[in-house]
């Protein structure tokens, strides 16, 4: 038995969800009760951390956790911010996706940043944006309700998270100017390149076979023959599809394993391209 293997996760919050479905997809079973701190796996050599999303980035470059799951907006924060953050992204995770923009309420007259006083909990990248973008205007940092600031007089504008834009809406905020797109990803203390325990190698694998499967369907098909070359061009990121033999001459069935969404309007078009009785399927897991 190897040494076990640690990995800090949001205890609840945006990401919490996503990063629990991952975990138990790639074979980790725990159960968490919201209270507990520290939840060790049933059936394999993992401990899961359930902690606050901000201190992921610090409990990885410490090496008290040896992977992470966290937003790329609080490790971009943090390591502009702060030397002792050495963490890196060691894989895209594909959700919890979001981006960090500016916002002003709505019957603001407000045009540029310039001169303007911005509310953040992300002070490090907007003094970057700033910076980069030649504009003078003062930043507040703020941890919590953010959206608030521009109602009591402290800021002209704010720059934070949006997901579904509810906070906004709610607050009645508009966003004028988008910094960064965000989503979650793994970290760990060092490049992946330098990672020698073979359980973690061994598990980022794992993670990522089940965030390909994510985004991958198994499309089954049935076509003329005289048409399985335009229908093969049309499957998305198919490698090398199967082509089966049926029983009615000069008919085929095509499979094929599509790396890349399948939308209602490519399902359209293999139909007008003569393809019948079209299956796409999901695909739990895959190993390359
Ligand atoms: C962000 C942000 C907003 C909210 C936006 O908080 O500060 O409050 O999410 O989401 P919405 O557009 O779907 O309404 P975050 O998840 O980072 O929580 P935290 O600040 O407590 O870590
Ligand atoms: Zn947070």
């Amino acid at each position: 038995m190897g040494k076990r293997i640690t990995i800090a996760i949001q205890r609840k919050g945006r990401l919490f969800e996503n990063s629990k479905n991952l975990l138990i997809k790639s074979g980790i079973n725990f159960t968490t009760n919201g209270e507990k701190l520290l939840a060790r796996s049933s059936n394999m050599n993992v401990d899961i951390l359930l902690v606050r999303d901000d201190d992921i980035p610090s409990l990885v470059s410490k090496g008290v956790a040896d992977l992470g799951i966290v937003g790329q907006n609080v490790l971009a924060e943090q390591s502009t911010s702060n030397r002792k953050i050495t963490a890196k992204a060691i894989l895209d995770l594909g959700f919890s996706k979001c981006r960090l923009a500016f916002a002003k309420p709505s019957n603001s007259k407000l045009r540029s940043l310039k001169n303007k006083t911005i509310a953040t909990s992300y002070p490090g990248l907007v003094k970057n944006y700033l910076r980069k973008n030649s504009i003078n205007a003062e930043i507040i940092k703020i941890n919590g309700s953010v959206e608030l600031t521009p109602y009591i007089g402290i800021a002209d504008c704010i720059c934070d998270l949006i997901s579904s834009g509810a906070t906004l809406e709610a607050n009645n905020l508009i966003e004028f100017k988008s910094l960064m797109n965000s989503e979650a990803v793994l970290i760990s203390s060092s490049n992946i390149k330098n990672i020698s325990d073979i359980n973690i190698i061994e598990l980022v694998k794992r993670f990522e076979g089940v965030i390909n499967a994510a985004e991958s369907k198994y499309v089954m098909l049935n076509a003329d023959t005289n048409s399985i070359k335009q229908i093969c061009k049309l499957l998305p990121g198919a490698d090398s599809p199967t082509i089966i033999p049926l029983q009615q001459k000069n008919k085929v069935a095509i499979h094929a394993l599509c790396s890349e969404p399948v939308f209602w309007e490519t399902m359209e078009k293999l139909k007008q391209n003569g393809a019948s009785s079209i299956l796409v399927m999901p695909v739990e897991k895959i190993l390359n």
